[in-house]
């Protein structure tokens, strides 16, 4: 087959998109969607535009994270979503067109073909970055992410415990296979301080992110401690992650940059392995 056959074309609503950055991790609950979201709004801080996407139709949390609901998103004539703007970014969820409370039975082709379409079916106008968060797996949505999306860049997260390691590594070999490259590793839920002192705990064990950067030779972008959070999960203004955030946005500005300049013609098109 022909070369040209095995490139996609960007969708159109992407065109203006200077980065698309990926969040994954195999495992659930280690953190992706509310370290999305922090990494979108250090980069807002940054005085770039952002936008944030949450590809996870059967647990969406960035509408409960931003506050926001069904009712708010307007469809236009055309089929164009117009994105929400929260925060200063851009924004829109599976859980805007599902609604927060519907159950989602759907089936992982239905599911993919749905992320797509909210994806490239959102008017994105000109974004410097637009960040995904993606649900927890390695199954269809998490493929046809990154076949289908011209992704620029992945952050993986994970939790030291081993359980989150070895998942992990399967969300690790999945990008790798299909040829994308990943800006680093961040170990959420490293470490507990309680307030009142000075020693640090290792509830979930320690080392297991360090382990995983040298086995793969990724960057650990962070160890982020646990903290206490807020009622709407949001750990946003913890003080001592606010300065973890702005390193981490730091680090995946001058990644992008770099892998830019070696690639040297903007988003890169897509190889579909067959
Ligand atoms: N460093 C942290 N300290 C304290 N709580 C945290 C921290 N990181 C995440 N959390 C909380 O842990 C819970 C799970 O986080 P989150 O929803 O971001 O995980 P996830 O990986 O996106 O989960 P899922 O796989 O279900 O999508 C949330 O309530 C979130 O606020
Ligand atoms: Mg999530």
């Amino acid at each position: 087959m022909a070369q040209t056959d095995n490139k996609l074309r960007i969708p159109e609503t992407l065109r203006k998109v200077k980065s698309i950055v990926g969040v994954f991790s195999a495992k659930g609950g280690v953190g992706k969607s509310a370290i999305a979201l922090q990494i979108a709004l250090a980069l807002r801080d940054k005085g770039f535009s952002v936008g944030l996407v949450d590809a996870d139709i059967y647990g969406p949390s960035q509408p409960i994270m931003l506050g926001s609901s069904a009712g708010e998103l307007k469809l236009s004539k055309a089929q164009v979503i117009e994105p929400l703007t929260k925060e200063g970014i851009k924004f829109i969820s599976m859980g805007l067109i599902s609604g927060e409370n519907m159950p989602v039975i759907w089936r992982g082709p239905m599911v993919s073909g749905a992320v797509m379409q909210l994806l490239s079916q959102t008017d994105w106008g000109e974004l410097d970055y637009l960040i995904v968060d993606t649900p927890p797996g390695t199954g269809d949505v998490q493929l046809t992410l990154l076949q289908r999306i011209p992704l620029t860049s992945s952050i993986v997260v994970t939790t030291p415990q081993e359980v989150s390691i070895s998942d992990c590594k399967k969300g690790i070999e999945m990008i790798k296979r299909l040829d994308k490259p990943i800006t680093g590793l961040i170990e959420n839920m490293s470490w507990f301080q309680p307030d009142d002192q000075d020693k640090k705990y290792f509830l979930f064990g320690k080392g297991g992110g360090k382990k995983l950067s040298e086995e793969y030779s990724i960057d650990l972008l962070a160890q982020l401690p646990l903290v206490e959070i807020s009622q709407d999960s949001n750990i946003q203004n913890h003080s001592l992650l606010k300065m973890e955030f702005v390193n981490i946005a730091e680090k995946l500005v001058d990644s992008l940059k770099a892998l830019k300049e070696k690639k040297s013609s903007g988003i890169p098109q897509i190889n579909i392995i067959k």
